[in-house]
């Protein structure tokens, strides 16, 4: 069985101003070199006028590729901290797909075309069990949400799944502008996280909102 803390609260001050979130691994630092021109490359990708989807903290990427391979008439886009993980999955990609090693919360307050994405999927997002860089850490705050109803077009989606049920609840205080929806296509595969959910028998827990008008 998988061992883990008891307890999990928010943060006490969460980031509200989407334009002031701290950022994991320098990827702060988009003006320059080698991330000036890997910003050139991901809009050039979602330059062609097709929907396209965003997965966050994608890890190995089997549900991206998996996703991509489901649906290829549409952009998929998978943000992701960790490079071992980018570098692993690059080659295994077909055209449709996209893998960045950046913290998602950059890349959507700098560099995403407002409106530009038809669905957000986040799975399981990382809880930060240490408390003390839950602040800094956490994908999940207003400024997030904020940034993602930026990024969504008028109907986009957002699709969480946890298996925190207090990170729930808290994703869901977030979102309580936004219209629950009905799950979105997910694809045959699923993530690591939830094999491991399903083996150990934890609960997982599932939502999609839609964007405030
Ligand atoms: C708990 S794991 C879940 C991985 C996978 N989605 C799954 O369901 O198995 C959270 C993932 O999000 C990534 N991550 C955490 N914060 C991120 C951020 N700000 N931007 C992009 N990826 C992030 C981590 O590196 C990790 O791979």
């Amino acid at each position: 069985m998988n061992e883990r803390p008891v307890g999990w609260s928010p943060p006490s001050s969460a980031p509200t101003d989407p334009d002031r979130l701290p950022a994991l691994n320098g990827s702060l630092l988009f003006s320059a070199g080698r991330k000036a021109s890997e910003v050139t490359d991901f809009l050039r990708f979602l330059s062609p006028p097709v929907p396209a989807m965003l997965e966050i903290g994608f890890d190995h990427g089997m549900c991206l590729v998996d996703r991509a391979r489901t649906f290829p008439d549409t952009l998929q886009v998978g943000l992701e901290i960790r490079e071992a993980r980018v570098t692993r999955l690059r080659p295994h990609l077909p055209g449709t797909a996209f893998a960045w090693r950046a913290d998602a919360r950059t890349v959507l307050a700098s560099v995403v075309p407002p409106g530009r994405f038809s669905g957000i999927y986040v799975l399981f997002p990382d809880p930060v069990w240490v408390e003390s860089r839950r602040r800094s850490h956490l994908l999940f705050s207003p400024a997030f949400v904020a940034l993602c109803a930026r990024a969504l077009a008028p109907d986009g989606f957002l699709h969480v799944v946890t298996d925190v049920e207090p990170y729930h609840t808290w994703i869901r205080s977030l979102l309580t502008a936004w219209t629950p929806s009905p799950d979105p296509p997910l694809g045959t595969e699923i993530s690591r996280r939830e094999r491991v959910c399903r083996r150990d028998g934890l609960m997982i827990t599932r939502g999609t909102w839609t964007r405030p008008a």
